[in-house]
């Protein structure tokens, strides 16, 4: 794979607009698929927000902007994937949704083309059993928010061609990310180690010792962490982050370190999601967010 790869991504959310943003930057031709043609459109305009505030700051030409955005050919087809030689799926954190979308992929593109999920606690293993060709697949987890976050985890497979995994990490390691590799593992590294991050602050704010402002304020003022935990989870989204936290739990055989928490199940279930919904641990509607304890 090189620079006239054609990328392929799967949902334009807040991890495939991400993606897109960086594979464009490093003049790809990128191809961004969702199924929903709203979500297109709210992917399309908060890339061309963050790219004009580049301009704004002057780190970015005006030409430089519209090559980005040039690049990217927002779709609802999936078939768009055809020409594609690396294609991630970043859609929701959902096995049978992930299997469906790979089993389709598979009838577009070509038999040499790489295919991967940026999954962040499904097993490598389950989502490549609806693939024909499993070989070719592998986990390239990025991290919130793509664009800035140096580190990328490599996860192959059980199948995994070991030629797949070192083509892939040097197209990663070309948009100059870090990669680490790690084995197909729930959570991998960074999210195996983050599960109890979140978990026992959630505890911690559940059993009244402290509100989210304090415990934020703490961790990173004392702790030395850029982000608090409920500023964090609020970035990720609670449906997300949720999520992840559930099927990591699932998957360790229900070990009660990585126990989900009511108040972020309460959290999804009003819709409050955090930053992308205006509200969660924080408010954000009125242009706020944590304020200090
Ligand atoms: P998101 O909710 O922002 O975006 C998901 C997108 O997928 C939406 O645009 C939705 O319309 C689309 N979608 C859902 N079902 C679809 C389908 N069947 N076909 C096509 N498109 C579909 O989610 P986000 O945060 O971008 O996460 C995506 C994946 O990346 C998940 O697997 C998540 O675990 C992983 N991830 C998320 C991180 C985060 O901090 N949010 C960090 C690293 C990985």
């Amino acid at each position: 794979m090189d620079k006239n790869t054609v990328i392929g991504i799967i949902g334009a959310g807040t991890m495939g607009t991400g993606i897109a943003q960086i594979a464009s930057t490093f003049n790809h031709e990128v191809i961004l698929y969702d199924a929903y043609p709203d979500q297109l459109d709210s992917s399309r305009s908060g890339l061309e927000k963050i790219l004009n505030r580049q301009i704004e700051k002057e780190r970015m030409t005006r030409e430089q902007v519209d090559g980005i955005l040039e690049r990217i050919t927002f779709t609802n087809e999936l078939s768009s994937v055809k020409p594609c030689g690396f294609v991630i799926e970043a859609i929701v954190e959902d096995l049978e949704v992930k299997k469906n979308v790979f089993s389709n992929i598979e009838k577009f593109v070509d038999r040499d083309a790489v295919l991967a999920s940026n999954t962040s606690s499904l097993s490598i293993a389950s989502i490549s059993s609806a693939l024909n060709y499993p070989n070719r697949f592998l986990g390239v987890h990025f991290f919130n928010p793509a664009p800035l976050m140096k580190l990328v985890e490599i996860i192959p497979g059980i199948s995994t061609e070991e030629n797949i995994t070192a083509a892939t990490r040097s197209l990663i390691d070309s948009w100059e990310k870090v990669t680490v590799a790690a084995k197909d593992t729930p959570g991998f590294i960074v999210n195996r180690v983050a599960r109890p991050f979140y978990g026992e602050a959630l505890r911690i704010y559940e059993e009244g010792i402290a509100d989210p402002a304090t415990i934020d304020w703490a961790m990173k003022e004392l702790g030395g962490f850029r982000m608090g935990p409920f500023e964090l989870m609020d970035l990720i989204g609670h449906d997300v982050n949720y999520k992840v936290t559930e099927s990591v739990f699932k998957e360790f055989y229900y070990d009660p370190r990585f126990k989900p928490s009511f108040a972020q199940k309460r959290l999804v279930e009003a819709g409050r999601l955090g930053k992308k919904s205006g509200i969660g641990f924080y408010d954000y509607r009125d242009g706020a967010g944590a304020p200090e304890p």
